[in-house]
Formats: structure tokens, sequence, C-alpha cells
């Protein structure tokens, strides 16, 4: 299996020195410090090396300072050339293409080799490219008998995550990470089987057959018909449904060190299996504050059950009632409109002039009318984010509410293998371990209380040894 990877541009080893320093004085020791500030990247970043503080100290067996920083608000953990994201302009941007562009004009695999290569392919790199997933979206037999051992209701997401783990016991050498052609095929691999694992899960839960891959079909309709196909030899995708997904898809597909890439970043960099670092990716993901809240908007919707609501709901969610939010809105990064939601927004307008009107697009549009003029949302610069209105377009297509999530992961399946990819070639990259302020007790000496059966020989009171 050879392949050849496109020269993306390489990123330079460090920043730039010489546009400044940083100047400290620790006053309990009186010592000064200088630190180099470093630029570097398009937008010229200002960053200091985490690892300059250790200098600070009071004695030479003193470990140094540390920068403490709980959920990463301040830290670069790497350096990636994959995804642009200007959070106060509302800009994303994959290896430098607008989203808004590559939503309009590309194809889902087309922007999976762009993440990963850096520049866009030609039409033949495209072609093997898709010629290598369609061949891989069959899954071995035995993946079906597990999922069918899971219970009737199984949340789809606990599916696609234990499955896609399993998958490194079928592929044993992926985990030969460092040799090209095996990191090749455990790409193909993953992108191809993504979507026939989620379709084996959503038919699991509807009790119906499974539906084995079309390979004479295109990627997003082969998913299509893994999902919906019933007795027809050949199942006639919606070409607006069709479409919706590959935007979706699209816009889904990367989203720079997010919650998840930064899990399959960090379990990758124990030199793990793929495998076993997407599904730590996907696990991730299944949380409500990420891409759990897809899901989260639309139950949100359905309990704030009529228009006239929503008042006392915003009230709810701003007196911070039982640690209620307003799902779809707000993102750590952005801090104006989420560029993926206005383009999101319009694709729902598109699919609900061919499908109908969604029942509760009347509430996420008097919703969002309303927080984006309530001081709350606007002093906290709380704007709608990618989740707000993708429900509504998953459940016009008639998803289950459950499935969003899995939707999102067939998607950032893309992403977190180009940032994996990224990462393992990264000679700066180590194990992910980062530092702990020990806050526990003190040493002290160990004095069990137990007694009884659990109890170690010879600590035992009822005289059984
Ligand atoms: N509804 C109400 N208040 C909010 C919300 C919200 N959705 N989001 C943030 N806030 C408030 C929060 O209470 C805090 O207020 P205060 O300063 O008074 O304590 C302030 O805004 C800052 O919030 P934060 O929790 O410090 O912000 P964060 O950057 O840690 O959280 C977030 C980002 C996305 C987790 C959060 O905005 C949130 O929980 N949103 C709802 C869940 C959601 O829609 N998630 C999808 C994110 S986009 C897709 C993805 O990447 O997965």
């Amino acid at each position: 299996m050879s392949e050849t990877m496109t020269a993306a541009p390489k990123p330079k080893p460090d920043g730039k020195e010489g546009s400044g320093a940083l100047e400290m004085r620790d006053t309990r020791t009186g010592a000064s410090y200088s630190v180099p500030v470093l630029e570097e990247g398009v937008e010229g970043d200002t960053y200091i090396r985490g690892a300059e503080l250790r200098q600070v100290k009071l004695g030479k067996d003193e470990f140094g300072l540390m920068s403490y920083d709980p959920a990463f608000m301040n830290t670069a953990s790497c350096k990636s050339a994959i995804t642009f994201i200007d959070g106060d302009k509302g800009i994303l941007r994959y290896r430098g293409y607008p989203i808004e562009q590559l939503a309009e004009g590309a194809t889902f695999l087309e922007v999976a080799w762009l993440l990963r290569h850096g520049e866009l392919p030609t039409q033949e790199q495209y072609n093997k490219w898709v010629r290598d997933i369609t061949y891989h979206t069959y899954v071995h037999e035995n993946v079906k008998s597990f999922l069918q051992g899971f219970r009737y209701d199984a949340h789809p997401m606990s599916m696609l995550c234990s499955s896609v783990a399993a998958l490194s016991s079928f592929y044993p050498q992926a985990k030969n990470i460092f040799d090209p052609d095996e990191r090749y095929i455990s790409i193909i691999r993953l992108l191809a089987k993504l979507p026939t694992l989620a379709a084996f899960s959503y038919r699991h839960v509807k009790g119906l057959p499974f539906i084995y891959p079309d390979n004479d079909l295109p990627y997003t309709e082969n998913f299509l018909s893994m999902i919906a196909r019933m007795s027809e030899p050949k199942y006639q995708a919606n070409p607006v449904f069709v479409k919706a997904l590959e935007i979706l898809f699209i816009l889904h597909a990367d989203h720079e060190q997010n919650c998840s890439t930064s899990a399959v970043r960090a379990v990758g960099s124990s030199h793990v299996d793929p495998f076993s670092a997407i599904a730590a990716g996907i696990a991730a993901l299944f949380g409500p504050l990420h891409g759990g809240a897809n899901e989260q908007v639309l139950r949100m919707i359905s309990q704030i059950e009529h228009p006239k609501n929503i008042p006392a709901f915003i009230e709810s969610v701003k007196g911070g009632k039982g640690g209620s939010r307003l799902m779809g809105f707000g993102h750590r990064v952005y801090k104006s409109y989420d560029p993926r939601a206005r383009i999101v927004k319009q694709l729902a307008d598109e699919v609900f002039s061919q499908v109908g009107m969604d029942k509760d697009l009347e509430i996420a549009l008097e919703l969002e009318r309303i927080a984006l003029s309530d001081d709350y949302f606007i002093q906290r610069k709380l704007y709608p984010n990618v989740d707000f209105y993708t429900g509504l377009i998953y459940r016009s297509m008639a998803f289950p509410t459950d499935f969003f999530t899995v939707l999102f992961a067939v998607a950032r399946t893309a992403g977190w293998l180009a940032q994996w990819e990224e990462m393992l070639l990264d000679k700066e990259q180590k194990i992910a371990r980062p530092r702990q302020i020990y806050i526990g007790p003190g040493e002290r000496p160990y004095q069990g209380t137990l007694t009884d059966k659990h109890a170690r020989p010879g600590k035992r009171t009822d005289g059984i040894r």
C-alpha cells in the first residue's frame, strides 16, 4: 500500500525571537528573568514557552514555577497547521480555506483529504482516496454479533464508541503507528467504517436488519442507504438530504483543539493504535457540553413546549436553576456568531422549504431572538453555536434525537485523524502528562481500621487467617 503525502507547509520549528521579551522579577528572591516572547502563525500569535517558568525557583533542587490553568483556558498544547479559528471575528478555515467556501463547493471526502494532507487533492489523488475508502466500508461479520448484544435501547454513541474501540482487536497491526502504510490504511478504515458502524447502531436500536454498504454509491448516499433502505434493491436518497448531510459533515469535520480532539491527541500521545484514540474522541464528544449539545437542544426545546414559555425559561437559565444552560449557545472560542451556525441556519431554511417546517422552528427562532437581545447573553458574548439548528435539520430528516451526536462523530473522525497524525509526526510532542498542584494531606502513617473478612491476613479479629 503506497501513498504520497502532499507536502503541507511545515510550521516553523519555533516562533521568531527578537520580537520582545517578558521581564519578570521574583519578589521572593529579588531575581530577575527574561523570557523571549515568540511570535508565530498567520495572525502573529504571541506566546512564551511554559517551560521557561521552570527557571524561576528558590533553590536548585526545587521543581520551579508552574502555571496553573484548569481547562486549558490559556494554554496552547500544540502547534497545528490544520484549522484556524478567530473567535472574535467568527472566522473558521481549514488549511486556510474559509469554511463558507468549502461548504459551498467541496465534498466531505475532499475536505477529509485536505485536512490530512494540507492541500486540495488532484483528481487522481481524490479518485484513489475515494476508491480506497469505498473498498473498506465493510466490517468484519463478528462486529454484527457484538452490536446485537447491546440492549434494544442502548445509546448509539455508546455503541459507536465501543465498536470503534473493538476495531483495534481486528487490526492489531494498526499499532505500528510509525509505519506510514499502516497509518494510511488505518485512516482509510476509520473513514470508511464509521458510517457503517453508525448505521448499524441505528438499525439495532430500531430493531431493523443491518444493511450492508452499497459501494456503487458515494459516501453520503451510501450512509443514508445503510440507514434507511428497506426491501428496495437500490436506495434512492433524497438529494436535499444528501446535500444537507454533506454540508453538515464538512462543517463538523474539524474544529482545532476542542475537548474531543484534545482527547484523541492525549490518548494518541501514548502511542496507542488509532482505533483506540478515535474511540476516546467519541467518548469525549458524547458529553452534553460538547457534541451531545445538539441532542440537548431538541430536548430543551421540547421541554419549553410553546413560545409563550420562553421568557420563563430564559429567566431560569439566567438564574442558573439546576445548572441549566441555554443549550446550543455559547462557545469557548467564538465570542461572536459561530460561522458554522450561520451556514446551518441557511441550510435549515433550504431543507424546511423542501420537507416542510419543523414544528419547533418557531420556538428556536424566538429563543434566539430573545437571547440575542438579552443583556445576560450580550454581556457574556453568548451566541448560537453550530448545534443550535443542526438538531432541527436532523429531525426533519427523520433521525432520532439520540443519533445526532453520532452524525457529528462520523464527520469529526476526519479532523481527529488529521490531528492525530500531526501530533504523531510533531517532534516536539511527547506523552501528554500535565502537572498538578497537590492539595491533599501531607505524609501520615497508615493505621487501617478494617477487621472483617476483607481485611489483610494478620489484621482480622475473628481468628481466621
Ligand atoms: N447558557 C447560559 N449561560 C451560559 C451558557 C449557556 N449556554 N454558556 C455559558 N454561559 C455563562 C456561564 O454561566 C458563565 O456565566 P458567569 O460568568 O456568570 O459565571 C459565562 O457564560 C461563561 O461561561 P463558561 O462556562 O465559563 O464558558 P466556557 O467557555 O467554559 O463554556 C460552553 C463553553 C460551550 C461549554 C458553554 O457555553 C456551554 O455550556 N454551552 C451550552 C452547551 C453547548 O451548546 N455546547 C456546544 C458547543 S459547540 C459544539 C462543540 O464544540 O461541541
